[in-house]
């Protein structure tokens, strides 16, 4: 019987991963033995509840593969998937200096869904980042559940690119929300951690949370500070951005763990077991164990010393394609990185908008996305900008001299977009963009993935 259908489709995937470079910077290429743990059997399994949380952070590793725990499971059957759970907890709590980490979330916006609702009542207030800003659409987009239930109130960033920390102090102490949210998908600083944590000192009752998602592997290879060592009480991220893992989410926090089973008070020291139980039963049902023992083998590649080198050179990379931009004549948001992100302000560099640029990249194999840029005026389909990012491209070996040379095709295919114009004129330019195509394609593959 011929293969289904889909199995071509996935072929053409890894045909054009494999061809073209990701630019996109919440995107990666896993490992083998990440891949392997997510399509392996453990999808067949349920496993409703938690394991047994004795000895988190003190346990070695073939003390969790050995010892068996009473566990807090709705159904039987759990010896392997207790363990692996285990494993990735463990794992978790290492990597990021945590009390806690429950690696249940199935994304990033569950992940952040769930400590909304763990701490905070309908109504409450939660201070974070402006979507235009750099912010991320779980962070209070009115489309979102989570702005119908809370009330968001936004800062911003100043004309230097860096977190508006005197706007964020004046809100803070006037509206005293329940949550202070340092997150963004399009930042490009080191948020100052310190300075946040000592405005949230004063208001009683206030949760710091950072969602870590874009910069996490950066924290994890040590290259960027960890918002758990200035006193945040909860960390959230995606799993599969620059800490290379499955896709999935992952809450950190630090305070008491006991039993999720009984209501603990609501106090921030009992945060790691409100958010247990907001995550399950809260907002979620059976966990994914295959997409968790792949997180598992993710936290272990990242535990690794090579991790380290990884995220320097994801940096390097990112700061090497900045300044070989610039020299372009690229306007950047910020005037650079210090992460892992480029914003590239394509309107004000070049009076063109962020889609068309990214329409055109697209054919010749440079996958980036369109972005707002702070005060765009362009709208959610015609932003200003492009938003770039090195992580995946640095999994596949690349270095300064590559980044280098992606500015160059991008400012070539800039100059094909000026010449026709119009992003329905671009199949005339068919010969120069099938041209800077195989250019893209040569040196692709002579980075496989
Ligand atoms: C800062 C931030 N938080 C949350 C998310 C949501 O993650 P997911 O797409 O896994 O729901 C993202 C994804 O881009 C993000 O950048």
């Amino acid at each position: 019987m011929a293969k289904d259908v889909v199995f071509d489709l996935i072929k053409n995937e890894k045909k054009r991963q494999a061809e073209g470079l990701e630019l996109i910077p919440s995107e990666n290429y896993v490992s083998k033995d990440v891949l392997e743990a997510m399509g392996s059997v453990l999808t067949n399994k349920y496993s409703e509840g938690y394991p047994s949380f004795e000895g988190v952070g003190t346990w070695k590793e073939e003390q969790i593969a050995d010892e068996i725990l009473p566990n807090y499971r709705y159904y039987g059957g759990q010896d392997n998937i207790d363990r692996i759970e285990r494993l990735a907890i463990d794992r978790a709590c290492k990597l990021f200096h945590a009390d806690h980490a429950n690696v249940q979330p199935h994304s990033g916006a569950n992940a952040n869904e769930a400590v909304y609702f763990a701490w905070c009542e309908p109504g409450d207030k939660i201070l974070a980042m402006n979507l235009g800003h750099g912010g991320h659409l779980t962070h209070g987009s009115p489309v979102t559940r989570s702005a119908k239930i809370y009330n968001f109130i936004a800062y911003g960033t100043d004309e230097t690119g860096d977190i508006d920390y005197a706007e964020l102090e004046k809100l803070a102490l006037a509206e005293k929300p329940k949550i202070i949210l340092i997150g963004y998908s399009a930042f490009m600083k080191i948020p100052d951690f310190k300075r946040v944590a000592k405005i949230a000192k004063e208001i009683p009752g206030c949760l710091l949370m950072a969602d870590m998602a874009h910069v996490a592997g950066l924290i994890a290879g040590g290259v960027h500070p960890n918002p758990l060592d200035f006193g945040f009480n909860v960390m959230t991220t995606t799993t599969h951005k620059t800490l290379r893992g499955p896709r999935g989410g992952l809450i950190l926090s630090n305070g008491n763990i006991a039993s999720p089973l009984k209501k603990p008070e609501k106090t921030i020291e009992n945060i790691p077991i409100l958010i247990d139980r907001a995550v399950f039963p809260g907002t979620q049902g059976g966990p994914l164990e295959h997409i968790i023992a792949a997180k598992a083998v993710a936290f272990g590649e990242a535990l690794k010393p090579e991790f380290k080198t990884y995220a320097k050179n994801i940096v390097k990379n990112a700061k090497a394609l900045a300044d070989g931009l610039m020299e372009e004549g690229f306007v950047l948001q910020g005037g650079g990185t210090e992460n892992h992100l480029v914003l590239v302000n394509v309107e004000k560099s070049f009076g063109i908008d962020g889609k068309f640029f990214e329409k055109a990249l697209d054919m010749v194999g440079l996958t980036l996305n369109a972005n707002a840029v702070p005060g765009d005026k362009g709208g959610a389909f015609r932003p200003s900008g492009v938003r770039l990012g090195t992580p995946a491209i640095t999994t596949r070996g690349m270095g300064v001299k590559e980044m280098k040379q992606i500015a160059a095709w991008m400012k070539r295919v800039l100059n094909i977009c000026l010449g026709v114009g119009k992003e329905e004129l671009l199949d005339n330019a068919k010969d120069e963009l099938d041209q800077i195509r195989q250019e893209v394609k040569d040196l692709s593959l002579s980075f496989p993935v």
